[in-house]
C-alpha cells in the first residue's frame, strides 16, 4: 500500500476533469451579480422582471404546533423571488448550514458549504465536474440506485464495487480491490469512493467511527475523495427503549468530514428526511475549489436552489433555533423509532423461519434476508398476489444488470405507512413468502 502520511492537501485539479475546470458563471451573471442592489445604478444589463409584476408578496408558513413563521415582502419580493440569488445558496441559509456542518462535524481543515437543490442535485452537479466516461469509483456493493443506475450508468463510469458486512463497507476489501486495479491496470483507477455511512441505503447499516477511520486511511493511501452522502444522519433513533438523539446527541465529530485531515471529503447533508423532500434542499460541504466548481455546475444547472424554499427554510430555522430544531428532530426520530419497532415487531409476530432481520436504529428502511430463494425479485408473482410491494434487493446491486447477480434480500420503507398498515403488509409478505414456498414445492 502507498502511504501518504502525513497528511497533505488533495489537490483539486487532480479530481476536476477538463469540462469541471470550464464551468463558469458567464459574463451576464457576472455583471448582474455586480450590479444589482448597488445604490445610485440604474440596470439595463440583465434579464430581471420587474418585482410588481410577481402575484405573490409574503409567505405565511403555518405549522403544525399551530404558530406561524413569515417570510416578509421586502425579502420574498426584492429577493428570494428574483433571479440573482447566489448560487451556492441564500446568505442567511448558507450561513445556517455553515454554522450547524462546522458545529456538529467540525472538519479539521478549511472548508465552504453551498446549498444545493437536495442532495440529488449535489450529486449530479459532482459528476459533472468530476467525472469523464469511463472513469471508475468505488460504491458498496449494494448502493443507492440513484447514484448506480441514473448518475453512473449513462456516463459509463465504472463501478467498482465492495463487499460490506454488518460494519460498512469492509477495509481490507476495498485495499484488495483497489491494489487488483491497480496491478491488473485494466480500468481507470478510481477517483471517488461514494459511500452512505448511516442508515446505508438499502441495508441500513451505521458504519461506526473505527471502520470510519480506516475507511478514511485506505482512502488517503489511494488517493481518493470521498463523498459522503449522509441524509439519514438526522434520522438516528435508539434500539428499542431509550430517549431520541434530537439534534443535542446526535454523534459530533464522527463522519468522514470529521475526519478530514487534507480535504478529500465531500460531505452532503439534506434537508428532505427532517423538513420535506418537496423543498429540495441541501448543503455540501468541501474543500473550497471543489465547493466553488460545484457551485458554477449547480449555476449550470439551475441557477441555484429555489430560492422561496431557502427562504422557507432560512425562516422556519432561524425562529425555531437550536432548541427549536432539537425539538422537531426528537419529535421526527420518535415517529421513525415508533414505526420501526412496529415493524420489527409485526416481523416476529409473521415472518419467524421465513425472514432474518434486525432492527433499525436509523433510517427509513428494514432490509430484510428471504430464506430459501436464491434471488428476492423470484417472490414479484406472489408478492402482487398478496397485494404487497417490496424492493427486491438486486436494485441495488451495483451489477444488478448483469446475468448471474442474485440478492436473496428485499428492502421494506417503514417511513410511509402507518403502524396498523405495517402489520398488515407484513403479513401479507409472510402470505406471499408461504405461496411462493408451495409454489416451488
Ligand atoms: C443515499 C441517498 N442519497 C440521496 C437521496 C436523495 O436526497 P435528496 O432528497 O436530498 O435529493 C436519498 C433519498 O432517498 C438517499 O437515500
Amino acid at each position: 500500500m502507498v502511504s501518504t502520511d502525513p497528511a497533505t492537501d488533495v489537490d483539486p485539479r487532480k479530481f476536476i476533469t477538463e469540462k469541471g475546470a470550464a464551468l463558469n458563471y458567464g459574463q451576464l451573471r457576472g455583471l448582474v451579480a455586480k450590479f444589482q442592489n448597488v445604490p445610485g445604478v440604474i440596470g439595463l444589463h440583465g434579464g430581471l422582471p420587474p418585482p410588481d409584476a410577481f402575484p405573490m408578496l409574503s409567505l405565511d408558513i403555518k405549522l403544525r404546533d399551530g404558530s406561524t413563521v413569515t417570510v416578509g415582502e421586502n425579502d420574498l419580493v426584492q429577493g428570494q423571488l428574483q433571479y440573482g440569488i447566489h448560487p451556492s445558496g441564500l446568505p442567511s441559509l448558507r450561513d445556517w448550514a455553515t454554522r450547524h456542518v462546522a458545529d456538529l462535524h467540525g472538519a479539521p481543515r478549511p472548508t465552504t458549504t453551498i446549498i444545493v437543490g437536495g442532495a440529488s442535485q449535489g450529486l449530479s452537479a459532482l459528476f459533472s465536474m468530476l467525472f469523464d466516461p469511463g472513469d471508475s469509483m468505488v460504491v458498496e456493493e449494494l448502493s443507492y440506485p440513484q447514484v448506480s443506475e441514473c448518475l453512473a450508468a449513462p456516463d459509463r463510469i465504472n463501478l467498482v464495487p465492495i463487499a460490506t458486512n454488518d460494519g460498512g463497507m469492509c477495509p481490507l476489501a476495498l485495499t484488495k480491490g483497489l491494489e487488483g486495479i491497480r496491478k491488473s491496470g485494466t480500468q481507470p483507477f478510481p477517483k471517488l469512493l461514494y459511500t452512505v455511512p448511516t442508515a446505508q441505503n438499502p441495508t441500513g447499516t451505521n458504519t461506526g467511527l473505527e471502520r470510519r477511520k480506516e475507511i478514511y486511511e485506505v482512502c488517503r493511501a489511494y488517493d481518493l475523495l470521498i463523498l459522503e452522502d449522509d441524509p439519514y444522519y438526522y434520522l438516528q433513533f435508539p434500539h428499542g427503549s431509550g430517549d431520541v438523539p434530537g439534534l443535542r446527541g446526535l454523534p459530533r465529530a464522527a463522519s468522514y468530514l470529521s475526519l478530514d485531515v487534507d480535504g478529500r471529503v465531500l460531505r452532503l447533508d439534506s434537508a428532505s428526511k427532517f423538513l420535506a423532500p418537496g423543498l429540495r434542499l441541501a448543503w455540501l460541504t468541501c474543500h473550497p475549489r471543489l465547493a466553488e466548481v460545484a457551485a458554477c455546475a449547480v449555476q449550470t444547472q439551475t441557477l441555484g436552489a429555489c430560492g422561496v424554499a431557502q427562504a422557507m427554510a432560512a425562516a422556519l430555522l432561524s425562529s425555531w433555533g437550536e432548541a427549536g430544531l432539537h425539538d422537531h428532530l426528537s419529535h421526527v426520530q420518535r415517529i421513525y423509532a415508533e414505526r420501526a419497532q412496529a415493524m420489527h415487531a409485526a416481523a416476529q409476530r409473521h415472518l419467524e423461519g421465513l425472514a432474518r432481520w434486525s432492527l433499525p436504529r436509523a433510517g427509513m428502511f428494514l432490509w430484510m434476508t428471504i430464506l430459501g430463494v436464491e434471488d428476492a425479485s423470484q417472490l414479484t408473482a406472489a408478492l402482487v398476489e398478496a397485494k404487497v410491494v417490496v424492493a427486491p434487493g438486486r436494485i441495488f446491486h451495483a451489477r444488478s444488470g448483469l446475468p448471474g447477480t442474485a440478492v436473496p434480500c428485499v428492502r421494506l420503507a417503514f417511513s410511509f405507512e402507518t403502524p396498523e398498515n405495517i402489520e398488515e403488509a407484513v403479513a401479507r409478505l409472510a402470505q406471499a413468502l408461504r405461496l411462493h414456498r408451495d409454489q416451488k414445492s
